[in-house]
């Protein structure tokens, strides 16, 4: 009941607070989403992360198996983790599950998130034993320095040079930089999925920061099935169950679907756009994009 009321607050502010800028929409309209798919997620899923699910081999790419899946890319990020580290700070932490799996493994973990409505999760699943900062990476200020930062799927939503800018001040002596996430290939032509830093401009930028590769892993493959897993839900759940809600409503209140249809008729293109495109594929994904798990050395 409180997710819920906590999610009705934050649509009414996206919604009727006129004076917003654009791009804390932007931010409040993705912390919508995750709450959202959060809520579904885990309710009807059984999910715990907010990413992508690691598709290994052995596990049949199904819906039911995405909890799963994402317990194993969760794994990956930790069989990753340099022997010497024991303190990190997980910005862009969503849900708070894989600093759970951190701390009862021995480390010492801090969370950073903007959504106020998953902090709240973390408080009840982390209690005192994690520090939690709502905050943008951007704004962060902190004295402490941790041994790893940790982007699990949240260095696409943060400005690169703020991010290897701050990285680098609030990380240790020789301390690690682990991220994993899209980028976007430079490849011919236009893709309907979005999400990701241009690989090129991120390659120029890190040459020219104090950091050291010590590991690249892509994971493209493993994680395309996603793609496809959306795509089916897209257009064999959520399209039919929209339409068929749409002729009801149009059936009982052709008026006020008209009224309403028009009054977010620019939101509806754009989602139509953006989820209603049969190019969404994992073939898709593997073309226009490059999943990496990438290990960074901070050099003093
Ligand atoms: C796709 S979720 C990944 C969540 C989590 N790391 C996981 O692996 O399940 C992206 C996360 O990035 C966070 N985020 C978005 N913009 C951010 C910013 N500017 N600074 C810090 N975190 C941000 C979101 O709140 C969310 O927790």
């Amino acid at each position: 009941m409180e997710n819920l009321r906590q999610l009705f607050k934050d649509l009414h502010e996206f919604y009727f607070k006129k004076e917003m800028d654009k791009k804390t929409k932007k931010e409040l309209s993705r912390e919508i989403g995750l709450e959202v798919g959060y809520l579904c997620g885990n309710y009807f899923l059984k999910m715990n992360h907010l990413h992508y699910g690691y598709w290994t081999d052995d596990l049949p790419v199904d819906i039911t198996n995405l909890h799963i899946a994402q317990d194993k890319y969760a794994e990956l990020i930790i069989s990753n983790i340099p022997k010497s580290v024991k303190t990190i700070l997980d910005v862009g932490c969503g849900t708070g599950q894989i600093d759970k799996m951190l701390i009862d493994k021995g480390y010492k973990v801090d969370c950073l998130s903007p959504s106020h409505y998953l902090n709240n999760q973390i408080k009840n699943l982390l209690g005192d034993k994690s520090n939690i900062f709502e905050s943008t990476y951007e704004e962060l200020q902190t004295e402490k320095r941790y041994d790893m930062i940790l982007f699990c799927e949240s260095f696409q939503y943060i400005d690169i040079n703020k991010s290897l800018t701050n990285t680098y001040n609030f990380l240790n002596k020789n301390g690690y930089m682990l991220i994993c996430d899209i980028f976007k290939k430079d490849v011919e032509g236009k893709s309907a999925l979005s999400g990701g830093h241009k690989l090129s401009r991120f390659h120029d930028l890190i040459s020219e920061n104090p950091f050291k590769l010590i590991e690249s892993i892509d994971i493209t493959e493993q994680t395309a099935p996603n793609m496809d897993l959306m795509n089916d839900v897209v257009q064999n759940v959520i399209r039919p169950s929209i339409n068929a809600g749409l002729k009801l409503s149009n059936s009982r209140h052709p008026t006020a679907v008209k009224v309403i249809k028009w009054f977010f008729r620019k939101k509806i293109e754009k989602l139509k756009n953006k989820y209603c495109n049969q190019d969404r594929t994992g073939e898709e994904f593997k073309k226009f994009k490059l999943y990496q798990l990438l290990l960074y050395q901070k050099n003093d």
